[in-house]
């Protein structure tokens, strides 16, 4: 991969060890992918900061990287950490955990790395223009950027976006090549969808694209929260980085002849069977992707049930709500999946997030039941 003189004197450590390291990470990456250059990025969102996903050995290692106070260069969030950082203790995260979580924070907020916690950062101002290049990592909002934004980016690592956010640049390859973004496998839709269908669909679609761009025919219309859900599950069962729904979503490009699927009621209904284990949840959980405030807003207007109800979001969100009815709690900065509820006594939840199911039942060996939003709601 080419390097300007800048890039070189940076690999050869003149701007220092930690950032010798990320540069070097940056070229590993763009040789493996044949990248010509590295590209100026706008903005990176990094994953890999609950305690619960990368243990002892992230926390040395970012704290290995944070001792000799470099800094980012260009607009850096943070991914969901393991845990509320404000009502840790009223919420009940294990004091142990949360010793580790805040050093975590603390060594990525000393980079400069801003404490914004949300896998949903486009509900909070962080906006990346149509074409700009971006380095995210979490693997829902990279779809969503991709899909929804027409931002361009990969799917980076926890330390391939700390490194890009510390050069400001990222290797040109992948999903940053206009050649690149274009549907390789087509689903036509044969159904109305409800609400519930986006995240069933999301996850059929992974399945059987892997890391292929899916086009989706058939729907007319979706919104934000439709979308956020369907990218969600797609890139949980499948390595996909990117969907088009022509008329939708910004970029709509197809190969000749791509494989064709039909899907049909009988596909979703499979995927809801698969993802439900368990028949007693202890919490209903909503969030993941993290909630917008509209979400909120229509899960307390619609509330029926008397089972506890856990609402994940942004802290920026989470401070708008006040006196909740007695049976929903907002946890701020953290989700379902990366905090440790199974330490928390949670042994089975019901979620309507296709994610969320996997993942708890993947990661967090906790049972998961996955119903509507509105069954839910309404206790059923
Ligand atoms: Fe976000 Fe956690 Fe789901 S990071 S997408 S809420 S697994």
């Amino acid at each position: 991969m080419y390097l300007t003189k800048k890039e070189e004197k940076i690999l050869d450590g003149e701007s220092g060890e930690i950032k010798a390291k990320a540069m070097r990470i940056l070229v590993t990456l763009g040789d493996i992918f044949n990248a010509d250059k590295l590209i100026k990025i706008d903005s990176t969102q990094i994953a890999g900061v609950s305690y619960k996903t990368i243990g002892d050995a992230g926390l040395d290692f970012l704290e290995d990287w944070a001792k000799e106070n470099v800094q980012v260069v260009v607009e850096s969030w943070m991914n969901p950490a393991g845990m509320d950082l404000d009502e840790w203790n009223k919420l009940g995260f294990p004091a142990d955990f949360a010793k580790k979580q805040v050093r975590i924070i603390k060594a990525l907020t000393s980079m400069g790395i801003k404490q914004s916690c949300t896998c949903t950062p486009y509900h909070n101002g962080l906006i990346p223009n149509m074409g700009s290049h971006i380095a995210w990592s979490e693997s829902s909002a990279v779809i969503f950027a991709n899909s929804v934004l027409g931002a361009m980016t990969n799917r980076e690592g926890g330390p391939s976006a700390l490194s890009a956010a510390l050069i400001g640049k990222t290797p040109n390859y992948g999903l940053h090549l206009d050649e690149n973004r274009v549907g390789q496998i087509q689903f036509n839709i044969n159904i109305e969808l409800t609400n519930f269908d986006f995240t069933l669909l999301g996850y059929h679609i992974g399945e059987l694209s892997n890391n292929k761009i899916p086009v989706i025919t058939g729907v007319n219309e979706a919104s934000w929260a439709q979308l956020k859900a369907l990218g969600a599950g797609a890139a949980a069962s499948g390595g996909v980085a990117m969907f088009i729904i022509p008329n939708i979503t910004q970029e709509s490009r197809i190969i000749d002849n791509p494989e064709v699927f039909e899907v049909s009621r009988e596909d979703l209904i499979k995927i809801q069977e698969k993802l439900t284990i368990g028949s007693e949840p202890e919490i209903i959980a909503f969030g993941c992707p993290h909630c917008s405030l509209e979400e909120i807003n229509e899960i307390i207007q619609n509330i029926k049930t008397e089972k506890k109800v856990w609402i994940f979001t942004s802290k920026q969100i989470k401070n708008k709500f006040q006196n909740l009815p007695h049976n929903i709690s907002i946890f701020a900065d953290t989700c379902m999946v990366v905090a440790p509820l199974e330490e928390m006594g949670i042994g089975c939840l019901a979620t309507d997030s296709s994610k969320a199911a996997h993942y708890t039942q993947n990661l967090s060996k906790i049972k998961s039941i996955l119903k509507s939003r509105e069954d839910l709601l309404s206790g059923n």
